[in-house]
């Protein structure tokens, strides 16, 4: 089959977050299942300044958008058995950032026209088209639109992976024409409209068909009004069409045995002490004190979503009884004030690296006793699956993929791989963050529990196949 995936992001090249890591990975194990695969992906102005000279010049196409005409330069690039497309529209991409323009609307409608002229060019016929989220979700209103009854295009098939259904891709309506170039009638009589503007999610809700979410909890959730952002109404009718899949990780990057940027392997039967003795390393390394109290870390963007608010209430009372803190990440502004507050409150206990540093990633998740992940909603999460992979026992609130993937020591006991709570106050984290304290404090206990987390299997085998019956079900 060939199968192409349509994203913002996708591993090496660009990661703002866990779609990033998912688009990559799944693409990678569908290739080394023998499927042709490629990624479309707008030549961003990083990839540009790193890669150009890796890359081959495939062709070009002509982007008609409102009154303006755009000429986008294609190339390719090859990894991993994966063929990456890369789409030059440097007026709309040319920029340091993935998201977040005034112009929005247009950067993606200009990519969605760029992908359909594109694929006979460079002669890639899907089979299947796999949208990643929002931002190209109108490239099946405007192919079955505009070439429904082109035999290069009248097969291909489509699937929406929901990774946040927070973004719902709002434009305005009269832009259904403008820049799409398509009938005002798909937005009066229904499928593009959503509360009263033109969504590109919901367009690809109406328009796809198989849809699915990267967690079973996730795709039970997506039925409810809260759990679904208002999605609820749309999905609730065609829920026989949606499929809840749970992410893996990348076991070749995430190894604990074979992890370049960690200075002790940690092995199951010594877990205990060589998570210590990595702890040691990065106290050193960062300036922390007393590596015999535990470790909370935390990797992550630091958004509303994740529930970093709940951290923050609880930082005080538990510096007090010794634990210490390593954070590393940026976002909201808000939060990232906040916590550097604490870091300069606490120099010997808190540490916060604003910012990204993949090694360092790699000693936070390696080195610390317990991993915070108090999200209001996580669809998934890969940060839990990292943390248990290298034996450190995930905190987390019981939502979405964190309900599939961790077991919470209040519910499973022996059995357990992490601590949950239920309520999104900061009372019920710090009651959960109790419990691992306590456990910390008894040893054989804190090495079974390790133990549990480090046997978790979260590779992409599995995952990868259920992608491909869903994919197979419709060629
Ligand atoms: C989004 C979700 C997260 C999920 C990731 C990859 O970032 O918020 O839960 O793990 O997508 O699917």
């Amino acid at each position: 089959m060939n199968i192409l995936m349509v994203g913002a992001e996708a591993n090496p090249y660009v990661k703002v977050g866990g779609l990033g890591d998912v688009v990559y990975s799944l693409s990678k194990a569908l290739a080394q299942q023998g499927e042709s695969v490629a990624i479309v992906l707008p030549y961003y102005l990083s990839v540009k300044e790193k890669h150009h000279a890796k890359m081959t010049h495939v062709g070009e196409v002509f982007v008609h958008l409102s009154w303006r005409t755009h000429t986008a330069q294609l190339y390719q690039s090859q990894l991993d058995g994966i063929t990456y497309y890369w789409v030059d529209l440097p007026y709309y991409f040319e920029r340091p950032n993935i998201y977040g323009y005034h112009d929005e609307h247009e950067r993606w409608a200009a990519f969605v026209h760029a992908i359909h002229w594109m694929l006979p060019v460079v002669g890639f016929q899907p089979d299947i088209i796999h949208l990643h989220d929002w931002p190209a979700g109108m490239l099946p209103v405007v192919i079955k639109t505009m070439d429904g009854r082109n035999a290069f295009y009248k097969n291909i098939k489509y699937v929406l992976t929901i990774h946040s259904p927070a973004f719902h891709g709002e434009f305005p309506p009269y832009l259904v024409e403008d820049f799409y170039n398509l009938p005002m009638s798909l937005y009066e009589e229904g499928p593009l409209r959503f509360r009263d503007q033109a969504s590109t999610l919901k367009a690809a809700i109406e328009y796809t068909d198989h849809i699915t979410t990267v967690s079973p909890t996730h795709a039970k959730e997506l039925l409810t009004y809260e759990g679904s952002f208002g999605l609820n109404d749309l999905l609730y009718p065609i829920q026989h069409k949606l499929t809840g899949i749970l992410n893996g990780i990348d076991t070749d990057e995430w190894d604990p045995l074979k992890d370049p940027h960690i200075p002790y392997p940690i092995r199951e039967k010594t877990i205990t002490e060589d998570k210590q003795k990595n702890k040691e390393a990065l106290f050193k390394q960062l300036g922390l004190e007393h590596p015999e109290f535990p470790l909370l870390g935390l990797v992550s963007r630091l958004t509303f979503q994740k529930g970093i608010g709940l951290i923050l209430d609880n930082i005080d009372h538990f510096v007090h009884l010794g634990a210490k803190f390593v954070i590393l990440g940026s976002g909201e502004g808000e939060l990232e004030h906040r916590l550097r507050e604490y870091a300069y409150k606490y120099p010997k206990a808190v540490k916060f690296i604003q910012g990204y540093n993949n090694p360092l990633a790699h000693q936070i998740y390696a080195s610390s006793d317990f991993f915070l992940m108090p999200s209001l909603f996580e669809p998934c999460g890969i940060a839990q699956m990292i943390a248990m992979r290298y034996g450190t026992l995930p905190i987390v609130r019981e939502t979405g993929g964190l309900i599939d993937t961790v077991k919470g020591y209040a519910h499973f006991k022996e059995d357990a791989t992490g601590f949950s709570f239920q309520h999104y106050t900061g009372d019920s984290l710090g009651w959960a963050m109790n419990q691992a304290i306590e456990i910390y404090s008894i040893k054989d206990k804190l090495t079974q529990l390790q133990r549990n987390a480090y046997q978790q299997k979260n590779d992409w085998k599995k995952a990868s196949g259920l992608y491909l019956k869903v994919d197979k079900s419709h060629v």
